[in-house]
């Protein structure tokens, strides 16, 4: 039987994540909001635009339309910094293993990634052809834990999507694959990541076996 596996990008493929959180605190900090890794937490997974309402919801504090676009692209641009420099050694442990023994499977494999960076980020670190589709955030209009994006890549790659399986790193995104109704694997914090059907710290810990009961697997 054919699945679909669907990755989320920050943070499961990537280690952007750190640079995601840089330059937001970064952004916060330059408005004199403070701004930690708990909080950047649940910035995981959530739209650009979401992200810069909560810190500033945060921060107690509110600004013109015109300057939260602007705030909006002073991250994204130094976002894209770190970004520049990104190569193939920024891939997470065993990504290639896992992405390469699903296409030995002949498994669908989509990205359902809320960044609208997606593809540049794939093309630096040389993975974007190990995909059969991309979904990022220049297709979806609902942000994380909305299942959209996921339904989405579900939808093109022709898989009910209770025959899909998620790798997400982070609370919105397993949140949004459980509505889906799809297998949620968390990949990272047991505590943070409980939702989840499975936790993993990394894909070091995910084996051939445990695919192959994927593939024949339902979710309940
Ligand atoms: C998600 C990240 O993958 O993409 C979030 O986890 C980020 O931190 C979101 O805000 C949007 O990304 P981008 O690259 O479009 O700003
Ligand atoms: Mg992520």
């Amino acid at each position: 039987m054919k699945k679909a596996f669907i990755f989320d990008l920050d943070g499961v493929i990537v280690d952007t994540a750190k640079y995601h959180f840089l330059a937001w605190q970064n952004l916060a900090n330059s408005l004199g909001i403070s701004f930690s890794e708990e909080q950047n937490e649940q910035l995981k997974g959530v739209s650009r635009v979401r992200s810069l309402e909560k810190i500033l919801e945060w921060g107690n504090k509110t600004i013109s339309e015109e300057e939260f676009t602007e705030l909006m692209s002073k991250k994204n641009e130094e976002y894209l910094v770190y970004i520049s420099k990104m190569d193939t050694s920024e891939i997470l442990p065993d990504v290639p293993r896992v992405l390469d023994y699903l296409i030995s499977k002949e498994q669908a494999i989509a990205l359902g990634s809320a960044s609208k960076n997606a593809r540049i980020i794939l093309d630096k670190v040389q993975l974007a052809t190990k995909f059969h589709t991309i979904v990022d955030g220049t297709n979806v209009s609902k942000a994380k834990p909305d299942p959209e994006v996921f339904l989405i890549g579900a939808k093109e790659l022709g898989v009910l999507p209770e025959n899909c399986v998620v790798f997400e790193d982070s609370v919105a995104g397993i949140q949004a694959a459980n509505i889906a109704n799809m297998i949620s694997i968390g990949i990272g914090d047991a505590e943070v990541l409980h939702e989840a059907d499975y936790i993993f710290n990394d894909f070091t810990e995910i084996r051939e076996d445990f695919i192959n009961n994927l593939v024949s697997a339902k979710k309940v």
